[in-house]
């Protein structure tokens, strides 16, 4: 992290001292563009469809934000749907897009039992075993060097703190996970590997299955770097309790933790009131993060209420994101840069 706060420091100075006109921004948002008034990483999911096809939402995108996670093109589904056909193309543009503009990347993700295809869930377990080594190396491999962070295995825990009963799981058992932190880390040497999951914001049953893993791989010896706390929140259900001391229970066992999801969905419509609340979460989510040692990054997953997944998953709720369909920035976004 050292390296980066002069880096910011100088460029919101720079910004200062020329005048916002220099960083093009419109007149509703901040003076300062958010990327360059924290010290951590500040990220959006993003994909790889609308960068090529709207310019205003890859304008906002780079202005703003100086992270960038694939929201579904280096999920093993997008990129080999049929065993042995890979379509890197939608990764490949968002990692050039990164490299381009200096941003770093997350890469989303290794390991997860959705969005997975089939013939990868019928495989008997040693052949699983080995066509999921053969996954991990070839993905960390092809953007090795580009990558800053890496979610090697996503969701593998219940609510209650148990395993979730997912085809690694079933066929190869609790030791997949240290395996495939392994098969990364040899992959790419310098890449961070996260473990991340969702509802783990507060100290919970299913964030204390989180923080026993990990303190359990690192005794020994697994090359685990952090934990992705997912922060896909609502407004009807409360700001999770004990956020910042479960960011700070991690820090205190050597890990970083990463804000890698965030959102904060809204019963439609959408009113002052709501907007509030939710500028509210998002606000909590951020300062959170700034308190604690050790959390390095905040993104959320997507910044645009025009292309959010909430709608479509969460039916009746909807504009969860800091900056509106038009891309104004909404009382959200000025929670976190006044
Ligand atoms: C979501 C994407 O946003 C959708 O476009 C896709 O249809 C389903 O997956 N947790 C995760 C993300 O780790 O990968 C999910 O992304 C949202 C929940």
């Amino acid at each position: 992290m050292s390296g980066r706060i002069p880096k910011k420091r100088v460029l919101a100075t720079v910004a200062a001292v020329m005048g916002i006109a220099a960083w093009q921004a419109p007149a509703a948002s901040a003076s300062v563009p958010l990327q360059y008034t924290t010290n951590r990483y500040v990220g959006s999911a993003v994909a790889a469809a609308y960068l090529a096809s709207e310019t205003d939402y890859r304008a906002v995108l780079t202005r703003e934000f100086d992270n960038v996670t694939p929201e579904n093109e280096m999920k093993w589904g997008t990129i080999e749907a049929v065993r042995g056909q890979y379509d890197w193309s939608g990764a490949d543009a968002i990692v050039q897009y990164a490299q381009t503009h200096h941003k770093t990347v997350r890469g989303h993700t290794l390991v997860w039992h959705s969005q997975l295809p089939d013939w990868v869930g019928a495989l008997p377990a040693d052949e699983l075993r080995r066509v999921l080594r053969d996954h991990v190396t070839t993905e960390v491999k092809r953007y090795k060097g580009k990558i800053r962070a890496w979610d090697v295995v996503n969701e593998i825990f219940n609510e209650d703190g148990t395993w979730r009963d997912t085809v690694f799981h079933q066929k190869l058992g609790e030791g997949f996970v240290a395996d495939v932190f392994r098969w990364a880390h040899a992959a790419d040497p310098h890449a961070k590997l996260y473990i991340n999951d969702y509802n783990i914001e507060g100290i919970n049953p299913k964030s204390d299955a989180v923080y026993n893993l990990v303190k359990t791989l690192r005794r020994q010896g697994v090359p685990i770097s952090g934990v992705g706390i997912q922060g896909h929140l609502s407004i009807q259900y409360g700001f999770p309790g004990q956020y910042r001391e479960n960011l700070a229970r991690f820090a205190k066992i050597g890990v970083e933790t990463a804000v890698t999801e965030a959102d904060v969905r809204i019963p439609t419509p959408p009113d002052a009131a709501k907007l509030a609340t939710q500028a509210s979460y998002f606000g909590q989510l951020w300062d959170g993060c700034h308190a604690v040692r050790k959390c390095v990054e905040f993104t959320t997953w997507g910044f645009t209420d025009r292309h959010s997944w909430v709608p479509d998953v969460f039916p009746g709720e909807g504009a969860a994101c800091l900056f509106d369909e038009n891309l104004r920035p909404k009382p959200a976004y000025f929670a976190l840069n006044p």
